[in-house]
């Protein structure tokens, strides 16, 4: 029979295993257009296993593309397992943070759990919402996005209420698969485009893995465009 203080730390660790939002609600979805094109299903926490991962050093090559440096912060949009998580936890050490956000509470409720395995004390879970990744104000150099951007049910909402997050000069790097978005990937022109209807310049392109899979990184606008000026991508771009 389990006494009352038992039950009430059971409660107690339920609820602090509970993902939470960080920062207030930032523009609401019905705001922004969806996008002209299909949106991938989510399906998994995690993109492939990370001794796949590890063997092509994809975190390692990505962190040097990108100047991961120690004091950082960067904001791993998409967690999932967190396989860039604790590499970034490490790479920004200390007197740096991460910010591991998905809107799966399930995902982040694992990922918790590796957290506190690991002893990541510079790691911040964030729970977000397709349109908004809800994340403190000013308080991110880097937002990566790897294996997810074809996820995004709402990506004009999530570029537009990400913008606040961001310290002046940060960047925003995606990483895709190069292919259709139903085959879980971003065509690169779609990329670019949907990025640039909300006023992000892309600054960088890596192809990685012989081209299958790239790394684009932009800058972002200096002020928020209005959610109803948004056009989406049609055409050649939206396939
Ligand atoms: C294929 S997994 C990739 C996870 C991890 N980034 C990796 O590289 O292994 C895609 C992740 O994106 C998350 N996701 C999908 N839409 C999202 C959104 N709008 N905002 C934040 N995360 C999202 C999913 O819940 C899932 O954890």
């Amino acid at each position: 029979m389990p006494t009352w203080l038992g039950l009430g730390l059971l409660l107690l660790s339920t609820v602090s295993a509970l993902a939470q939002s960080i920062a207030p609600p930032g523009i609401p979805a019905d705001r922004f257009p969806k996008p002209s094109r299909p949106v991938a299903s989510i399906i998994s926490d995690r993109w492939s296993s990370e001794d796949t991962r590890e063997r092509i050093g994809e975190a390692a090559n990505v962190m040097q593309l990108l100047g991961i440096r120690p004091g950082m912060a960067v904001a791993d949009i998409g967690a999932g397992s967190g396989y860039y998580t604790v590499r970034l936890s490490r790479r920004v050490g200390a007197t740096g943070r991460v910010f591991a956000e998905d809107i799966m509470p399930d995902y982040l409720a694992g990922l918790q759990r590796r957290v506190t395995t690991e002893g990541l004390g510079n790691v911040t879970l964030a729970l977000g919402e397709a349109h908004d990744p809800r994340l403190p104000l000013a308080s991110v150099d880097v937002a990566l996005l790897v294996h997810m951007y074809h996820e995004i049910d709402q990506p004009f909402g999530l570029l537009v209420n990400l913008l606040p997050a961001l310290r002046p000069g940060a960047r925003v790097a995606i990483l895709d698969a190069n292919r259709a978005t139903l085959q879980h990937g971003t065509p690169p022109a779609l990329l670019e485009c949907e990025l640039r209807a909300v006023g992000y310049r892309q600054v960088e392109f890596h192809p990685l893995e012989a081209g299958a899979v790239y790394l684009a990184v932009f800058t972002p606008p200096a002020q928020a465009p209005a959610p109803a000026s948004i056009v989406p991508c049609r055409g050649e771009a939206a396939r």
